[in-house]
């Protein structure tokens, strides 16, 4: 069963609330929230605050994305904001096994991502930790943006590492995703799909690019 979730890096920041109800509506699996801190990647969004009045919006799990440098500075206040995943990126701290088990204490499904460059075997030894793996299929910082061919191989590989250590790991991906490249990443393993300008800034709206990307998946 293959996941879609928006990212609200794409919608209308001005109508937020009703954006988060219509992704809900259009059959979101879960919400992905794009955290930047203008240091770990060059672009500003929002921070707990704003994820507290999204969750107060809908009630389909949110995948908070963190993309900022100190991740272990800001848990328990994403945690306490609403957050139902939380992602940070293996990049962006020294001490990884301790900031998962700190993600974990805090009450959060817990995530890794990986920049492009980074190699799958960064998080080999701290597989039992998390519950999801979000490997990035363009540099992360905005969207709309062109997926990474080479990363087709990089997901299959790590389809093949989680089947064999971590099965009950989701495999995510973010970037580019849309109506050509979903199949692709479907294909070598990818179970969670982000999509930000594919869904939300569709022409035929919300509805239609939610539509187009099923039926790209035969899910429709
Ligand atoms: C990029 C973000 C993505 C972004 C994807 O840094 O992590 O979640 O919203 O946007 P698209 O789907 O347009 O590539
Ligand atoms: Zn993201």
């Amino acid at each position: 069963m293959v996941k879609i979730a928006p990212s609200m890096l794409s919608s209308d920041f001005a109508r937020l609330g009703e954006e988060a109800r219509a992704a809900e509506a259009a059959g979101a699996d879960y919400l992905h929230l794009d955290i930047m801190d203008g240091r770990f990647v060059p672009n500003i969004t929002f921070g707990p605050d704003v994820v507290a009045a999204i969750r107060r919006s809908c009630s389909i799990p949110l995948d908070t994305h963190l993309m900022i440098e100190e991740p272990e500075r800001y848990v328990d206040a994403f945690a306490k904001a609403g957050a139902s995943i939380l992602t940070v990126h293996a990049e962006a701290s020294l001490h990884l096994h301790r900031l998962l088990c700190q993600i974990r204490e805090a009450g959060c499904r817990v995530g890794i991502s990986l920049n492009p460059a980074t190699p799958l075997e960064m998080v080999r030894h701290v597989l039992s930790e998390i519950d999801l793996l979000l490997v990035m299929t363009v540099e992360p910082g905005f969207g709309g943006q062109s997926y990474i061919e080479a990363m087709t191989a990089k997901i299959a590989e790590a389809r093949r590492m989680l089947d064999e250590y971590a099965p009950h790991v989701e495999l995510e991906v973010d970037g580019g995703i849309n109506a050509r490249t979903a199949p692709v990443v479907v294909r070598a393993g990818a179970r969670v799909l982000v999509a930000g300008s594919a869904v939300f800034t569709h022409p035929n709206g919300l509805d239609g690019g939610m539509e187009e990307l099923r039926a790209s998946l035969g899910l429709a």
